[in-house]
């Protein structure tokens, strides 16, 4: 059987790595695993249920029974859209948390190896190149200054109808950003040969190229 091809792209939270992996995806016509939205629905799957956030045993019982779906940009949780609902910061928040737990990030590795599928996968998150997906085809650590992140995040915050303040952004961004990179179990650092690419002051369109060139020049 031919292996199937994945690109990874990891980064900070709001980096633009979302929307990058998704029209890279689109362009190639390739899967999409957003895998911080797994974290994110454990996140709420246990808020919802009472589960404490610092209750590993629980977070591993729910992130191991996740009914899923995502049906194009529709996320489903248990049956009910919540693709809007766990884009709130408090669930990024709590999902920043839950994610420094070695059981929880075990409970969702094969979750996540099953998005490889014909003809090829593009995955973004903090550690596909690192730990889910290490013999990716391309690497790519995508960053942004933090005041890029959060005037990006403040925007489409408004723009989904959420309440956001720009100095507390700044500061949750550092926060998540220190729990993301300082954790023990497979924190946020750039993969061995992953290609750098910082998108402060580049377009969405230059980014989504810039990884395409990268793709096309991988040899096949
Ligand atoms: O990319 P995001 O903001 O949707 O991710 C939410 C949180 O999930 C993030 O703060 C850290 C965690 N996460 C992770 O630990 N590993 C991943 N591969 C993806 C996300």
């Amino acid at each position: 059987m031919n292996r199937i091809p994945v690109i990874t792209i990891d980064g900070p939270t709001a980096s633009g790595k979302g929307t990058v992996a998704s029209r890279v995806a689109q362009t190639l016509g390739f899967a999409l695993l957003d895998s911080g939205a797994l974290y994110r629905l454990t996140a709420l799957a246990a808020t919802e249920s009472g589960v404490d956030l610092g209750d590993e045993p629980g977070l591993v019982g729910i992130a191991a029974g996740l009914d899923i779906r995502f049906e194009g940009e529709r996320i489903l949780l248990s049956g009910r859209e919540v693709s809007d609902a766990i884009r709130a910061e408090a669930v990024g928040v709590a999902a920043s948390r839950i994610a420094i737990l070695p059981g929880v990030r075990s409970a969702l590795v094969d979750l996540q190896h099953g998005f490889r599928r014909a003809p090829g996968l593009v995955a973004d998150g903090r550690d596909m190149g690192t730990v889910i997906f290490p013999d990716a085809d391309l690497k790519v650590f995508l960053t942004a200054s933090v005041e890029a992140r959060a005037d990006r995040r403040y925007k489409q915050l408004i723009g989904k109808g959420f309440p956001a303040n720009m100095r507390a952004l700044l500061q949750d961004l550092r926060d998540r950003d220190a729990r993301d990179t300082e954790r023990a179990v497979a924190p946020l650092k750039p993969a061995e040969g992953a290609h750098l690419l910082d998108t402060s002051d580049m377009t969405i369109e230059q980014a989504v190229e810039k990884v395409l060139g990268w793709y096309q020049s991988v040899p096949q």
